[in-house]
């Protein structure tokens, strides 16, 4: 219900409006789950932290953007439209338990979708169909949070919702009751974690040393906005598609008084060390085939399926994986994170 609840929510939103935003939103199977970061540590076999990747397999630790044109050098893509090669990661979630060892949380796909593990992914077009909207060009790449977060700030687009056993419990992304700390209580549907991009772009720089200063959120915009508001400063004027990542972990294994803490504190960590939950950041690295992006964000396509797109099957976007390159357990009783990364 949670696709169709949202969606109804926008409905009511919108509707002395233009009508429904029109929101690609898919599925992209996991690729591998591996520490790598092509964009924070090009070339660093491995990086500090563990991520899950989604998307084409051409993915690898360099990734230089002068050379690597991912349409080209990916054969598949674990996602749902298949000529989207683009590379999509985000921090994974380990659960430590009371004697100090930890598990990776398995994960469900987002509701209504199929896959395995994964990321859903959404790309949100202006709702006025006569606003233009730029799709990314080749090269282009962002990243939204900050690994080292101790507090929030800065990552105020990244959340986490604390999901019911069905359905959805509100509708507004990172607005309350979604939070930037991971849930305190135990979650009946699991933990939702949720990475909103920016919608402003400068319209020259593909990338830039921090990978965030050539975007930037609208002026104005509030946690809880969905879309692109074409209200974007003059030093960032061009209006991109507004990429969201949704992440569903399934920590319901985990539910049992039992095996929390003693202390009360919630049991969850981010495989960056973080107890709190304001670390979980998103990576991307545009690889959509020619200009698929832009014909399908013209078209105002919707849903996983767009009449401008070629689709594949969940079971054919599952057979699309990598072999783990990072040599090291990640999924027995770890008595350190991957990375040997501290809490914090
Ligand atoms: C990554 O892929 C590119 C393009 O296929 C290749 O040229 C490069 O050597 C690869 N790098 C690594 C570290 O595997
Ligand atoms: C630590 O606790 C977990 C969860 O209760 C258990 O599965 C695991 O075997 C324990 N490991 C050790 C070394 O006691
Ligand atoms: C959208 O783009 C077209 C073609 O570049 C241009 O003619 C038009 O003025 C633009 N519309 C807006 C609202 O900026």
């Amino acid at each position: 219900m949670q696709w169709k609840t949202l969606a109804l929510a926008l409905l009511v939103e919108y509707a002395f409006g233009q009508g429904r935003m029109p929101m690609m939103r898919f599925q992209c199977s996991q690729l591998v789950v591996d520490r790598l970061d092509p964009l924070v540590n090009p070339g660093s076999v491995p990086s500090p932290h563990l991520h899950q990747i989604v998307g084409g397999n051409s993915f690898n630790a360099s990734m230089d953007p002068a050379k690597h044109d991912l349409p080209t050098a990916s054969t598949c893509t674990t996602c749902t439209f298949s000529e989207d090669f683009s590379n999509y990661w985000t921090a994974v979630l380990y659960f430590r338990a009371r004697n100090g060892t930890f598990k990776r949380v398995p994960q469900i796909p987002s509701e209504g979708l199929k896959g395995s593990g994964g990321i859903t992914v959404y790309y949100i077009a202006p709702t006025n169909k006569q606003s233009n909207v730029t799709a990314f060009k080749p090269g282009f790449r962002m990243l939204v949070g900050d690994a080292l977060a101790k507090s929030p700030g800065a990552a105020r687009k990244v959340c986490h919702r604390c999901m019911p056993a069905s359905g959805d419990k509100s509708n507004i992304n990172c607005g309350s009751p979604d939070a930037q700390t991971l849930p305190k209580e135990m979650c009946a549907g699991g933990i939702r974690s949720v990475i909103t991009f920016p919608t402003c772009w400068d319209g020259k720089n593909l990338d830039s040393p921090d990978h965030e200063s050539h975007i930037t959120y609208a002026t104005g915009s509030k946690a809880n906005d969905v879309g692109p508001t074409g209200n974007c400063p003059t030093t960032h004027p061009v209006v991109i598609p507004q990429v969201m990542y949704e992440v569903m972990w399934d920590t319901r294994p985990f539910n049992s008084k039992d095996l929390w803490p003693v202390d009360g504190s919630q049991p969850f960590v981010w495989s960056t060390g973080d107890r709190n939950g304001y670390s979980q950041h998103g990576d991307y690295v545009f690889g959509w085939k020619d200009d698929t992006l832009q014909r399908a964000m013209n078209a105002r396509c919707d849903g996983d399926t767009c009449k401008e797109l070629k689709i594949q099957t969940a079971e054919e976007a599952m057979k699309c994986t990598k072999t783990r390159v990072v040599k090291e357990d990640i999924d027995g009783w770890l008595t350190t994170l991957p990375g040997n990364t501290m809490l914090f």
